[in-house]
């Protein structure tokens, strides 16, 4: 009996039968719309404007693009062509398809990173989209009518209690019910599945946010100076924002900050593409596919983003609009400018609500690299996995949650998880696909049904280039943020017990991730990608 399971042909059917039975996504406009709505996000409308002010204005045009040439699209290609490459030999999680990919133990670990960031950074992310609807909530009810009198600083750092930990937790505070909200409709997403769940809700969410973007483009661009400073004009303030400044180029900051917003927004390094894919089709096209979601996140970025929330904050602040910081420009500095201008209530409510589809598209394309690694790595079925998985969040944003104070916790995970690590997969990403999978089997692999081609010198820039210009990156990056991590956890209670927790998720996972391996190989799951590779 037992030598009739594990033979060669009965592993290669049982793997050919898995390969078979995954899930698919619905259509190609659909796979697309999903890709974009994990890119479009928080990162486009916030972070994006903030290091563009912070990083030499249309300076920092320049490293943002060079990064986008050389990393960014090009390594959204590869993690296009390796997810569909892995879902073709049966693997829809990362740790299943790297080992596919590269038959060798430690190659499901590296995958254990892309389970590992979209985890963690929707413990905090969920968060900050929870603020979006609250804020969207606030401006429907009512309560942020100015001639209330309210001071929008008191008002969002009380919202998201940055004065005292635990304060969220005490009841008298709405927040909480905001995460509890957000958290549900994620899971209810997640729960339906990869075609009714996120491609139907990123096919209606991603229309309407153009059309609420634009509408507030429309009135920002149309917005008059105030009477006491008659020079805050619209004009100069996208003159503000992309005036360059030639020196920033000269600081090594300004070229990690524009590879960083390059992978965040783009959700590349993030291990959600490479999972995305892998529902795709063999004969489905990547290359076309993968260069529409990203220029539609470009336009989102750079002609939304970047025209919408500096230029509103320079008419309210002036020049001191560039000092905000990410979350203080758009919490802070626009319900200010919404509060003066007439009809502010309803395009507060239009600005916020957007910002939470945005953030909701992404949050819910984090949750689905965990989900599929266990429903693969431990036959759970979807509503176990998304049960395991809600458990495992709620505990991250929990913490969170609980350690509101000065926004410490949220800012250990972003720096170590959101930055470190995501420079580290996309490392890793390059190393697998220039030379694990190899460049000459990768073209013509990410050529099946493409509709375009990829112009061969890419090919070699992803092989040679991107692992150079990342580590010219990665070495300034640990040379001059590690020493700033590390005081902060010298000096900060709650960052080393946000460190110790993520070295604590760090352990369970690598050890899920063992047990899956074991699994896999005893279950016969490589036989595909040992004919593919012609063992
Ligand atoms: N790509 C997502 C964003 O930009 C994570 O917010």
């Amino acid at each position: 009996m037992h030598s009739t399971i594990d033979s060669p042909k009965r592993k290669k059917e049982s793997s050919v039968a898995e390969a078979k039975s995954r899930e698919q996504w619905g259509s190609r406009i659909g796979v697309i719309l999903a890709v974009a709505g994990s890119a479009v996000g928080l990162g486009n409308f916030l972070r994006f404007p903030g290091n563009a002010a912070q990083n030499g204005g249309g300076a920092f045009l320049l490293p943002y693009f060079i990064s986008l040439l050389v990393l960014g699209i090009p390594l959204c290609w590869a993690e296009w062509t390796m997810g569909r490459y892995g879902g073709k030999l049966g693997f829809n999680s990362a740790p299943g398809i790297y080992s596919a990919i590269w038959r060798n133990p430690v190659s499901k670990y590296f995958g254990g990173i892309a389970i590992l960031i979209p985890l963690v950074i929707y413990t905090y992310y969920v968060v900050i989209e929870a603020w979006c609807l609250g804020y969207a909530f606030k401006y429907l009810s009512g309560e942020m009518n100015p001639d209330g009198g309210v001071d929008f600083s008191v008002m969002f750092n009380e919202f998201i209690g940055i004065n005292t930990d635990g304060v969220l937790f005490t009841g008298e505070h709405s927040l909480i019910y905001f995460v509890a909200i957000a958290f549900v409709l994620n899971f209810v997403l997640i729960y339906r599945g990869i075609s009714k769940g996120i491609e139907g809700f990123c096919k209606i969410a991603m229309p309407i946010m153009v059309l609420c973007a634009l509408c507030v483009l429309a009135r920002v661009l149309t917005l008059d100076a105030p009477a006491d400073h008659p020079d805050q004009t619209v004009m100069n303030g996208l003159g503000f924002m992309w005036n360059p400044d030639v020196n920033a180029l000269f600081d090594s900051k300004t070229w990690l900050a524009a590879s960083g917003q390059i992978f965040f927004s783009l959700s590349v390094g993030f291990g959600i593409i490479v999972n995305y894919s892998s529902y795709l089709s063999k004969k489905d096209d990547v290359v076309l596919s993968g260069l529409t979601s990203a220029s539609v996140n470009e336009f989102f970025e750079v002609c939304l983003g970047g025209l919408i929330t500096l230029p509103a904050a320079f008419i309210f602040l002036g020049a001191a609009a560039k000092d905000q910081g990410t979350f203080g420009l758009g919490f802070i500095a626009l319900p200010n400018v919404f509060a003066t201008m007439p009809g502010g209530q309803l395009f507060g409510f239009i600005w916020f609500f957007m910002l939470f589809l945005a953030a909701i598209t992404s949050s819910v394309s984090m949750l689905q690299p965990v989900i599929a690694f266990f429903e693969e790595g431990f036959g759970l079925k979807r509503h176990a996995s998304a049960a395991f998985l809600g458990i495992l969040t709620l505990m991250g944003s929990g913490f969170i949650v609980y350690f509101s104070k000065k926004t410490i916790a949220m800012d250990t995970f972003d720096n170590w998880v959101g930055n470190f690590l995501i420079y580290m997969l996309a490392m890793i990403q390059t190393f697998m696909y220039g030379w694990v999978f190899g460049i000459n089997k990768a073209e013509v692999e990410a050529h099946f049904g493409a509709h375009i081609r990829i112009p061969r010198f890419v090919q070699y820039m992803i092989k040679y280039v991107a692992p150079v210009y990342l580590l010219a990156i990665f070495i300034p990056f640990c040379w001059t943020e590690l020493p700033k991590f590390a005081d902060q956890l010298r000096e900060n209670d709650t960052a080393r017990m946000a460190v110790m927790f993520l070295l604590g998720v760090i352990v369970f996972l690598m050890l899920l991730i063992s047990i899956a391996g074991k699994r896999w190989q005893k279950d016969g799951r490589y036989a595909l990608a040992d004919v593919e590779a012609g063992r």
